[in-house]
């Protein structure tokens, strides 16, 4: 199976990663991905259905809007990728629009111009909701037409939620299994936090998924896979799982006070014996 981008820049992506993640996806006819991001795992996976959730409305909006009309969709966005848009001045002004607008469908196509124009594909917001990252200085801008096809062709056996991941995990039934990507960790677990949207996944909220993971399994029998940096805490955090994989990183991050390191994956496995 060939390796399909996602056509979204995202922080965390598992790109590199999906060879060694789809080895210890669990079998079964739903993948449920309640953090789905730019959704690496759930296109390079072959599931019959998928419930694909994320915090971020921004991207579930996108998600819907791709899925059901992807031909204009992709049409009008095609109108956004011009040079003269690749200017500060243009750039700083779409995003304005971007952050006035209650049009959804308007939304959507500046949220991916955006990602696609912003400095380092971040996606980030001030208090008041409003998207901040400065504009990105590329010389060139790809156009990931090929991509938003692919996607809008596997979504269409995908349903689209909003919502935190407790609330996505209820969903499950008997034949499907669970792919969790969350916010890392972050790497002094002492700070530990990572900020994704206007929301913080700290260490009780990483303590309380791998509680409900344990839960899923050994009392439901549902299976879930968790990912998650390779570090001491998550080792402990994750030692009820009834696996523990390691997936080596090729390349190195960087880290808020820390220099380049190369941190390695750990993937837990919480599968009824
Ligand atoms: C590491 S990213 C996922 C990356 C994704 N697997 C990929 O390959 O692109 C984590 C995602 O979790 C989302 N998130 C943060 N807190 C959440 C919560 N409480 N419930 C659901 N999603 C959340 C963020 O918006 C972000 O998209």
């Amino acid at each position: 199976m060939s390796k399909q981008r996602a056509f979204l820049k995202w922080a965390g992506g598992k790109y590199e990663l999906v060879e060694t993640i789809r080895q210890y996806l669990p079998k079964g006819e739903q993948l449920i991905e309640p953090f789905i991001g730019a959704g690496s795992v759930f296109l390079n996976s072959n599931y019959k259905s998928y419930i694909l959730a994320d915090i971020n409305r921004d991207l579930i909006e996108l998600f819907n809007l791709l899925k059901s009309s992807s031909d204009q969709f992709i049409h009008d966005l095609s109108l956004l990728f011009t040079p003269q848009n690749n200017q500060p001045d243009a750039y700083y002004q779409l995003r304005d629009i971007f952050n006035n607008s209650t049009d959804q469908y308007q939304r959507s196509l500046l949220f991916v111009y955006l990602n696609r124009h912003c400095y380092n594909g971040l996606c980030r917001y001030n208090s008041g909701g409003g998207f901040n990252v400065p504009f990105g200085r590329y010389k060139t801008i790809y156009f990931p037409e090929k991509e938003l096809y692919f996607f809008a062709e596997k979504a269409q056996a995908a349903e689209f939620i909003c919502g935190s991941y407790q609330e996505v995990m209820e969903k499950a039934k008997a034949d499907s299994v669970i792919y969790c990507d969350p916010p890392y960790l972050s790497l002094s677990t002492t700070s530990g936090f990572t900020a994704y949207y206007s929301n913080v996944f700290g260490l009780e909220e990483h303590r309380k998924l791998s509680l409900l993971a344990e839960k899923m399994a050994y009392q439901k029998n549902i299976p879930v896979l968790i990912s998650n940096h390779d570090t001491e805490y998550t080792r402990e955090l994750y030692k009820n799982a009834s696996s523990l994989y390691q997936a080596e990183m090729r390349r190195s991050i960087s880290c808020a006070g820390e220099s380049r390191k190369k941190i390695d994956e750990i993937l837990a496995l919480y599968q009824k014996a």
